[in-house]
C-alpha cells in the first residue's frame, strides 16, 4: 500500500486547477444506461471510483473507451446491455454503484444490485431509494444480500424524502424520466451534482422542472437520446485546496471552479480571517497570519458540506479559541479526530459535536487514513505540522482526489508518495 510523506511548514504559493467532480461524474455515467447510442463525456476525473464505475458499466455490457487525444473524454455506448446485475465485488468497493438501480429498472424493467453495507462514515441505508421505486410500481425482493427489482412498467408517483438524499434523488430522477406519467420528488436534494444530472437528462429529452429546488417534477417520456456532456468542477476538491493556505500559510489561486457552488465555504472561511477574492471561475485565498475560531454545522446544500467537515476541523485545530463542529448528515463521520489528536490537535467528541480548542502548532507523526475526506484532512494537517507526517491508507484519497500530491507539490508543498508493494 502506498503512503504519503509530508514535511510540513512550507507556505503555499501558486495556482491549482480543479478537476471534474467525482460525485457529478458517477450519476452521469449511470445515466448512460438509460438509452443506446454514443454518449461523449468530457472532463472525467482520473479516479479509482471512476475506474470502478467503468468496470461496472462494462460488466453490464456498455462499451466504454477513452478518447485517445484527451485522457479525460469518454465515449460510452450502452446499446447492447447483456446483464442487469451490480455484483457484490464492485458494490463493496464503491457504494455509488447503487446508482445503476434506477436506470436499469427504467430501461430493462429489471435489476439485481448487491446491497451496500455500512461504511466508515455511517450505516448509510438505501431505504429511500427502495421506497421510491416501490411507489413507482417496482416489485422488490431482498435475496442473499441482493435487491432484486422487477416491474412491468414504471408509473409516476409522488415521493417524499424524510431527509434530502443526493443519490436517492438521482436514482429516482433517472427512474422517473422513462416512467408513465408524472413523478414528484418532495424534499429532494438540491446539490449542484443533482442539478447537472437533471440538466443532462433534460438535454437527452427528459421533461424535468424544479431542479435546484426541493420539489422536482418529472414527466416521463417514451424515449431518450445520447448526448455530449461536460462534468462540472469538483466543489469538494476546490474547498479542500481552499483550506490549504489556512493550514500551511501562503496564498493559492484555485482555478476552473464554479464559485457559486462554494458560497457556504467562502463565507465560513472568510469568518476565520482568510482573505478571499473571487470571480466566477477562480478563487484566491491568502492567509493573513491568524485564524479565528468559527462554529460549523454540516447541512444539505446550500449549507456547509459534510464532505468538507474533516478539512475545516484542521483549520479549527490551529485557530485561536474554541469552536464547535456539528455533523448532522452522517452519524459516524469523526474517524479523523483520533488521527488529528496524534498530531497534537485538542478535540473532544460529544455526540454529533466536535469541540475543538485551537493549539499553537501540530507536530508530524505517522497517521492512518480511514475514508476519503478524512484522508484529505490528514494531508492538510501534515502540511501544517512541524516535522514529517506519514499517511498510510492512501488508496482512500485516490478514490476522490485526482493527482493530489502532484497538484500540491506544484505549489510548494513538500509531499511525496512512497510506493509500497
Ligand atoms: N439516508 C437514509 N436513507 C436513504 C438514503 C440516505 O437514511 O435511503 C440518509 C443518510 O444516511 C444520510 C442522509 O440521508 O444521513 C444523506 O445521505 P445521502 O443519501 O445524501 O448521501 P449519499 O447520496 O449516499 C452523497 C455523496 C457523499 C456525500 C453525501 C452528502 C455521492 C456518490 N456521494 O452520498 O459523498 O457525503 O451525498 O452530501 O454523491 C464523498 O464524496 O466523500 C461522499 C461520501
Amino acid at each position: 500500500m502506498d503512503q504519503l510523506v509530508i514535511e510540513g511548514g512550507h507556505p503555499l504559493k501558486g495556482t491549482i486547477r480543479i478537476s471534474g467532480a467525482k460525485n457529478a461524474a458517477l450519476p452521469i455515467l449511470a445515466a448512460t444506461l438509460l438509452t443506446g447510442g454514443t454518449f461523449r463525456l468530457r472532463n472525467i476525473p482520473k479516479l479509482l471510483d471512476i475506474d470502478t464505475f467503468i468496470e461496472l458499466l462494462t460488466d453490464l455490457g456498455s462499451r466504454v473507451r477513452y478518447n485517445s487525444d484527451n485522457g479525460s473524454d469518454l465515449c460510452i455506448d450502452s446499446s447492447d446491455l447483456s446483464d442487469h446485475e451490480a455484483p457484490y465485488k464492485l458494490v463493496r468497493r464503491m457504494r455509488a454503484s447503487i446508482l445503476v438501480l434506477g436506470p436499469l429498472i427504467a430501461r430493462l424493467g429489471r435489476a439485481r444490485v448487491s446491497l451496500p453495507g455500512g461504511c466508515a462514515i455511517g450505516a448509510r441505508p438505501i431505504d429511500f431509494h427502495l421506497k421510491g421505486l416501490e411507489l413507482m410500481g417496482v416489485n422488490l425482493q431482498l435475496k442473499e444480500g441482493y435487491v432484486e427489482a422487477r416491474t412491468r412498467g414504471l408509473t409516476g408517483a409522488r415521493i417524499y424524502f424524510d431527509i434530502p438524499s443526493v443519490t436517492g434523488t438521482e436514482n429516482l430522477m433517472m427512474a422517473g424520466v422513462l416512467a408513465r406519467g408524472t413523478s414528484v420528488l418532495v424534499n429532494a436534494a438540491r446539490e449542484p451534482e443533482v442539478v447537472t444530472l437533471g440538466q443532462m437528462l433534460s438535454h437527452m429529452g427528459a421533461k424535468i422542472r424544479g431542479l435546484g429546488s426541493s420539489t422536482i417534477e418529472i414527466e416521463g417520456v417514451k424515449e431518450l437520446r445520447p448526448v455530449d456532456w461536460e462534468i462540472i468542477p469538483d466543489r469538494i476538491e476546490a474547498g479542500t485546496y481552499m483550506m490549504a493556505p489556512g493550514a500551511a500559510g501562503g496564498r493559492l489561486i484555485i482555478k476552473d471552479v464554479i464559485t457559486g457552488h462554494l458560497e457556504a465555504v467562502i463565507s465560513k472561511l472568510r469568518s476565520t480571517g482568510l482573505q478571499i477574492d473571487t470571480d466566477k471561475t477562480s478563487i484566491s485565498i491568502k492567509n493573513r497570519g491568524t485564524l479565528r475560531s468559527v462554529d460549523v454545522k454540516t447541512l444539505p446544500y446550500p449549507g456547509f458540506p459534510t464532505d468538507l467537515q474533516a478539512q475545516i476541523m484542521v483549520l479549527m485545530s490551529l485557530a485561536s479559541g474554541l469552536s464547535v463542529i456539528t455533523e448532522t448528515i452522517f452519524e459516524n463521520r469523526f474517524m479523523h479526530v483520533a488521527e488529528l489528536r496524534r498530531l497534537g490537535a485538542d478535540i473532544r467528541i460529544e455526540g454529533r459535536n466536535a469541540i475543538i480548542k485551537g493549539v499553537r502548532r501540530l507536530n508530524g507523526a505517522p497517521v492512518m487514513a480511514t475514508d476519503l475526506r478524512a484522508s484529505a484532512s490528514l494531508v492538510l494537517a501534515g502540511l501544517a505540522a512541524r516535522g514529517t507526517t506519514t499517511i498510510s491508507g492512501v488508496h482512500h484519497l485516490d478514490r476522490g482526489y485526482e493527482c493530489m500530491e502532484q497538484k500540491l507539490a506544484a505549489v510548494n508543498a513538500k509531499i511525496t508518495r512512497e510506493k509500497r508493494v
